[in-house]
């Protein structure tokens, strides 16, 4: 049986091939500006299982397997045989006997992991409640477009310890750069995710002491999808991880400001950031699109070779 490549967290890529990922992003991002035709996956089918919401991820999938010739089935959990009881692994082998390639959005990464152990095709996380590597080769290919190469870097992450934070770790890990992390006490990211990056990632108590000097400037809303019971709770102990001009301007002149986005003005930004000049953060959405088909792209082809 020919090796599968899935995408469950970003440590399913090395430091090559990361880099590769963002580099063929951008080469796709021209060839579209400049309107070159692209089938490569003609005849490709994808299913995208969405048991949470998304603008983002939906579009950029199913975009990315339209315009490259293929096709993506949306599948929402409730209106499949999975909201009454029909079991991911059997679901899994149904699918990846019809399908080229399998999305998952859900509220349990050991979902990932079962769909991905029992699926003949590549399995993509596009978000549990722990990781969100997709958003991360978007985040990166944006910091190379404005920036250049990350290695050696200065990365703040602000605010909660969620499945973005995760993500950045690893990346940090990866891609070497250095993530300062501020947190409210309590809301700290994945121990296991922290301690496989040691050597790139600080705990700081204060967000302007973890901002100082940075390069690049990140944060997530404070109540995640599966949060909100806690969301009044959340508002209070975060009122401190606010990124606002204050806190923006203790990072480097030339720093940058990301945000995967939906955003909550007003709360873990202000709009005189979001808003602001030094914000990356619609051509970051936007990136999703051309990260999408550089990743489809790559796993379809690591797990033909
Ligand atoms: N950033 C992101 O994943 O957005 P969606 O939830 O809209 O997909
Ligand atoms: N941390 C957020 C990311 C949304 C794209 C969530 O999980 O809801």
């Amino acid at each position: 049986m020919n090796k599968v490549r899935h995408f469950r967290s970003l440590l399913d890529i090395n430091k090559k091939e990361f880099i590769r990922i963002i580099e063929r992003s951008i080469e796709l991002k021209k060839e579209t500006a400049k309107g070159v035709i692209n089938n490569s996956l003609s005849g490709k089918t994808m299913a995208m299982i969405f048991k949470k919401n998304s603008t983002r991820t939906r579009v950029a999938f199913e975009t990315a397997m339209t315009t490259m010739g293929g096709h993506a089935i949306f599948l929402s959990s409730d209106s499949t045989q999975l909201s009454r009881g029909e079991e991911l692994s059997d679901t899994a082998k149904v699918l990846s006997g019809m399908v080229d390639i399998i999305m998952v959005r859900t509220h349990d990464h050991n979902e990932v992991e079962e769909l991905a152990s029992n699926s003949t095709v590549p399995v993509i996380n596009g978000l549990t409640e722990k990781f969100h590597p997709c958003q991360l080769l978007a985040d990166m290919q944006t910091y190379y477009e404005e920036k250049g190469s990350i290695e050696g870097k200065k990365v703040a992450w602000i605010g909660d310890g969620c499945n973005m934070c995760n993500s950045y770790i690893n990346a940090a890990k990866i891609l070497d750069f250095n993530l300062n992390i501020a947190t409210p006490s309590g809301f700290e990211p994945d121990q296991s995710t922290l301690n496989l990056a040691n050597d790139n990632v600080e705990l700081c108590d204060l967000p302007g002491k973890a901002v100082e000097d940075c390069d690049l400037v990140t944060t997530d809303v404070w109540s995640s999808m599966g949060d909100e019971g806690d969301a009044e709770k959340r508002k209070a102990l975060f009122k401190g991880y606010q990124i606002n001009k204050h806190l923006f301007e203790k990072s480097k002149n030339d720093s940058i400001f990301l945000h995967c986005l939906p955003a909550h003005r007003g709360e873990e930004v202000e709009s005189d950031v979001i808003d602001g000049l030094r914000s990356k953060v619609w051509q970051q959405a936007h990136n999703r699109l051309y990260t999408s088909k550089a990743l489809i792209e790559f796993l379809l082809k690591e797990s033909k070779d």
